[in-house]
């Protein structure tokens, strides 16, 4: 069954504190955050596909977790939907620095991170030192043993072969299991990626979205394709706040753009921005604060 409705974030609370699992936080920096969902995305172009590559992209997990604080709180009601219970077996894909990894064991489920990012791998070990993160391709991964479910969140729409993915996925989950994913979905930073491309232009470069931001129909035909029946499946406005005040956008290309504006050269970045930061401002800044105009797809499907 496909719903279109709007999904309530509910607060974790202080009842999900239990550590059955044993995945509690070492208190590295990372104490301060709530839930840190994510490492840098813009590493996921070509970290959480190749394990083997060096990624183009400088990653500086502290600058991303302080200033995209936004990632890691939303993330927290994906983990609502995954319901995950005691002695489940629970596969994070794309775990990032695992803090969502640990949310989930708070249940007393038997999680796995998996992250392509020797970074964030490592940053991940260090903060949760009793969980069990892997470092993987997220397009050819394999276990021996079969998961109940697997999670993923903010991290999908940077992968263009989803198919790779949802093989990998379906092999992965035993009978009965389910996925349950957030990712951009169609429509997401339409706003911005249209600016972007309109100053791109007057200068006389092309550019492109580098992401994968399905409807929900193109996605649930995609799980069926792969044997994932969807069984919940919703896209809606997610308008989110960013951090740092007027600077927020200009951050967030910083932190995000990379593959975006990788046709302009370097010289003639800030002028795009600056460009960009123009067209948006009567509509997505507001007391000081930017909107960047969100749109997230849920999905719910088992084997
Ligand atoms: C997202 O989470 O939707 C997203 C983040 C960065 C770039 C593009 C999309």
């Amino acid at each position: 069954m496909i719903r279109d409705d709007r999904v309530q974030y509910r607060d974790g609370g202080d009842d999900a504190t239990e550590h059955v699992s044993g995945c509690e936080s070492t208190g590295t920096e990372h104490d301060s955050l709530i839930w840190a969902g994510r490492s840098n995305p813009a590493e996921y172009a070509a970290h959480m596909t190749d394990p083997d590559e060096e990624s183009t992209n400088e990653w500086d997990t502290e600058s991303y977790d302080e200033g995209h604080s936004f990632v890691f709180e939303y993330g927290e009601g994906v983990v609502d939907l995954l319901e995950p219970e005691r002695g489940e077996r629970i596969l994070d894909l794309g775990c990032g620095t695992g803090h969502l990894t640990a949310r989930i064991s708070d249940s007393g489920a038997n999680t796995v991170g998996l992250d392509a990012s020797k970074a964030m791998i490592s940053n991940a070990r260090d903060s949760y030192p009793e969980c069990e993160f892997v470092r993987e391709d997220a397009r050819d991964f394999s276990f021996d043993e079969p998961f109940d479910a697997v999670f993923s969140n903010a991290v999908l729409h940077w992968i263009p072969d989803q198919d790779a993915v949802l093989e990998s996925v379906a092999d992965a989950l035993g009978p009965g299991g389910r996925f349950v994913a957030e990712l951009g979905g169609a429509g997401n930073v339409a706003a911005i990626v249209d600016a972007v491309r309109i100053e791109a232009a007057e200068r006389g470069y092309g550019v492109e979205g580098p992401w994968y931001f399905p409807s929900v129909g193109d996605y649930a035909s995609k799980l069926e394709l792969h044997g994932l029946e969807t069984r919940y499946a919703t896209l809606f406005d997610r308008p989110t706040k960013l951090e740092n005040g007027t600077d927020g956008l200009a951050d967030w290309l910083e932190m995000f753009g990379d593959s975006l504006l990788s046709p302009i050269p370097a010289d003639e970045r800030q002028s795009v921005i600056s460009g960009v930061e123009d067209r948006l401002r009567e509509d997505y800044l507001e007391d000081g604060t930017w909107t960047a105009d969100y749109r997230r797809l849920r999905v719910v499907a088992a084997t």
